[in-house]
């Protein structure tokens, strides 16, 4: 286990949590939500997680912000060891290195206050800015950077579902966190609203240099980072590089590659497609070719399919 501070901003090694769920007739399930997940953001990096429902996205949430501990495993965010860190050390983390975005609008944002009055009451708990006038002039600009000054006097049931959601993005950036991390920020929010809040993330990470995690089921999402790391059944499986690169005619291409994620003991999870493609299962056949390691089907060597087309292959 890592005891001293990684250089990422958030890394979590062979993460595991494990929920007992009380069946009342019967023994106790066991229900196990992260499975050994590996994850790695460097600083002010912009992230994708992205998984189907029950994929575990809200659970590493949860774990990442502090109000839920791992089973087992390594979870460090913003220089805090999330096993071994006190009550102490999780109130100042909470209020200091860390902010959230959560789903439901409601439990973002105060209801009876307007979106000004949520914005200056979470810089009073933070404490980083000090002097009325001071604080005020922070609130105008955290709400003009997310694009919702015209909010500023407005309460949450007078603003729209993304209005919220970007001053939910002001109150949580006003503590000045080194992560920030967003559990479903779109969840309820239409294709053309979630775009624009989802560019009010990346600005956001661009403009203040804060490290971003967005966990969506929406695959949409990929369209505004540079990276999304994609989890299944509480690991991570693979994830998509976009990047820009400049073509021999000087016009910008878009590029997105994808790769599968190796863990530290070399395991990896083959997309379901190729499993399915090629109807793999129980056992497979590796080789290790000087730049590539080939997967087989692992039936036997007269079985149809296995030793056609492998033969130029083969030594
Ligand atoms: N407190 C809990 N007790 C028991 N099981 C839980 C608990 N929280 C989550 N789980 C289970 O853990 C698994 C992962 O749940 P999680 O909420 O992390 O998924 P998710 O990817 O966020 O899904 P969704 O997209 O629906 O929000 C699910 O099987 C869920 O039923
Ligand atoms: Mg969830």
């Amino acid at each position: 286990m890592a005891v001293t501070s990684p250089d990422a901003d958030i890394l979590c090694t062979d993460l595991v949590r494990i929920f007992r769920v009380v069946t009342g007739s019967g023994p106790d399930v066991e229900v196990q939500a992260l499975q050994g997940l590996n994850l790695r953001i460097d600083p002010g990096e912009l992230v994708a997680v992205v998984g189907a429902s029950g994929s575990g996205k809200s659970t590493l949430l949860s774990i990442l912000s502090s109000l839920d501990r791992p089973t087992a495993g390594v979870a460090w965010v913003a220089g805090h060891d999330l096993l071994t860190m006190k009550e102490k050390e999780r109130v100042s983390f909470r209020r200091h290195s860390v902010g959230f975005v959560w789903q439901q609008t409601s439990r973002n944002l105060l209801p009876y206050l307007s979106a000004a009055e949520n914005v200056a009451a979470a810089l009073a708990v933070a404490g980083t800015v000090s002097g009325t006038a001071a604080r005020r002039t922070r609130v105008r600009e955290l709400l003009d950077l997310l694009e919702v000054g015209h909010c500023a006097e407005r309460t949450p049931g007078e603003m729209s579902g993304g209005e919220q959601q970007r001053t939910a993005i002001a109150v949580a950036i006003a503590n000045a966190p080194r992560v920030l991390l967003a559990d479903e920020p779109t969840g309820e929010l239409d294709d053309t609203t979630s775009a624009h809040v989802l560019e009010a993330l990346r600005g956001v990470n661009r403009e203040l240099g804060v490290t971003t995690l967005i966990v969506t089921h929406d695959p949409g999402v990929s369209e505004h980072v540079a990276r999304t790391v994609q989890i299944r059944d509480g690991r991570t499986s693979t994830e998509v590089l976009r990047s820009t690169r400049t073509d021999e005619h000087g016009a910008e291409q878009h590029v997105a590659e994808e790769y599968a994620v190796l863990d530290r003991v070399g395991r990896l999870q083959l997309p379901d497609e190729f499993v399915a493609a090629l109807d793999l299962r129980d056992r497979v056949r590796l080789s290790l070719e000087p730049d590539h390691v080939q997967v087989r089907p692992g039936r036997g060597a007269d079985a149809p399919g296995v030793a056609t087309g492998e033969s130029e292959d083969a030594s």
